[in-house]
């Protein structure tokens, strides 16, 4: 695999620390460039903010000069991560991929655009393929025999969405789903720093998170490739809750199957032998089994598990079947790292996907 040369867009936010933490040893990606706003440009990474994440920061990157997120500041990468605030993805992404520096992106602004592959490598890898539909420069799609390929932008889901997605996969694949409920229980790290007032949340839930529930309802769709509208759609039912834990969500499901018959053991063994379709790619952020069953029944806890796996697996516990006239309900608990699986090591999974198979052209 080639070294590839990346730039960080909101480098100095949660997120973008994030993003810092994973990509410093990197194997395929070397940081190169340090983008953030025009509050932080033109300062030495370290001046422009705090660093926050538990690990060493480099002195190399430490003292990078944050550049403003333009694509002509940005003439020294192979392609950038994003991780700004959506106020401003919306228009610096496009930019950029206009500009022929390809997004993966971790804002919600394009998730939900047709042409945008809104990607779990472990459930879809093919919508990569929709990259050659995009055009944000107006003058052609992706021309994958060309060598130098156009820009274009590749999102992750939201950090609900993805242990939501990643669990439910299994069971939508071996018994069909007719419709979720699901109440997540959502740590203080996804409202990014310095997110809820401590006086807020401690010792305290708070059984709203804004803008939240219609990302939960939509995005599993797309990925499993029944999108609202597409006539085979099944109804997610969401209840968003921010509770006082540092780093995994957490989420209650309960899953009317399109079948009745299912057993604890069936659903367990759907998910223990699901086998991911990036499972031979040797991509250096997968981990194996994708999906960690539980059968102690007082697991899965973000506190003891989120790291496991370096935060990249999504765990199921708490199994329980019940069966009713109109067929199976399946009730379970499924967490993951919602900052590392959930946000900035999903975006880099799908980098090393979209590397492995060249899509980031010479
Ligand atoms: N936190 C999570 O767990 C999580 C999970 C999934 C998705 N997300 C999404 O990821 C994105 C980042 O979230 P976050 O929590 O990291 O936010 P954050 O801590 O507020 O960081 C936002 C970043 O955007 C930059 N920025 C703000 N205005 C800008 C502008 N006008 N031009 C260029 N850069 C600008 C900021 O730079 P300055 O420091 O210079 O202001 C900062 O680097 C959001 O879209 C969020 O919805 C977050």
């Amino acid at each position: 695999m080639p070294a590839f040369r990346v730039g960080i867009l909101g480098a100095t936010g949660a997120v973008g620390q994030k993003f810092i933490r994973l990509l410093q040893d990197h194997p395929w990606f070397t940081i190169t460039a340090l983008g953030a706003s025009e509050r932080s440009a033109g300062q030495a990474f370290r001046e422009a903010t705090v660093w926050r994440e538990p690990s060493f920061l480099s002195d190399q990157v430490a003292s990078m000069v944050v550049r403003a997120c333009v694509p002509e500041e940005f003439d020294d990468v192979d392609f950038v991560f994003s991780g700004l605030d959506s106020g401003v993805a919306g228009e610096v992404e496009p930019a950029f991929a206009a500009a022929g520096i390809s997004v993966i992106s971790n804002a919600k602004n394009f998730r939900m655009h047709p042409d945008v592959p809104l990607v779990i490598p472990e459930v879809n890898p093919s919508h990569l393929d929709w990259v050659k539909r995009q055009n944000w420069s107006g003058e052609g799609a992706v021309d994958e025999n060309s060598a130098k390929k156009k820009g274009f932008i590749v999102t992750n889901p939201n950090c609900v969405a993805i242990p939501l997605t990643m669990s439910l996969k299994p069971l939508y694949d071996a018994f069909g789903v007719k419709q979720v409920t699901v109440t997540s229980m959502q740590a203080i790290s996804g409202a990014g720093y310095p997110g809820v007032p401590s006086m807020d949340i401690m010792g305290n839930l708070i059984p709203y998170i804004p803008d939240e529930e219609s990302k939960i309802i939509e995005e599993p769709l797309k990925m499993l490739g029944v999108p609202a509208g597409s006539g085979n759609e099944f109804p997610i039912y969401p209840t968003a809750v921010r509770v006082p834990v540092l780093e995994g969500h957490t989420l209650a499901m309960v899953v009317e199957l399109d079948r009745g018959g299912v057993t604890e053991e069936m659903v367990r063994a759907a998910m223990t032998d699901y086998v991911s379709p990036v499972a031979d790619e040797d991509l250096p952020s997968t981990v194996d089994p994708a999906i960690i069953v539980h059968t102690d029944p007082f697991s899965p806890r973000p506190r003891q598990h989120a790291d496991q796996a370096s935060g990249m697996a999504t765990h199921v516990g708490r199994i329980r079947c019940t069966e009713t006239v109109q067929g199976t309900i399946v009730s379970y608990i499924t967490m993951a790292h919602n900052t590392i699986r959930g946000a900035a090591g999903a975006a880099i999974l799908n980098a090393e996907l979209l590397a492995s198979k060249g899509y980031f052209g010479v």
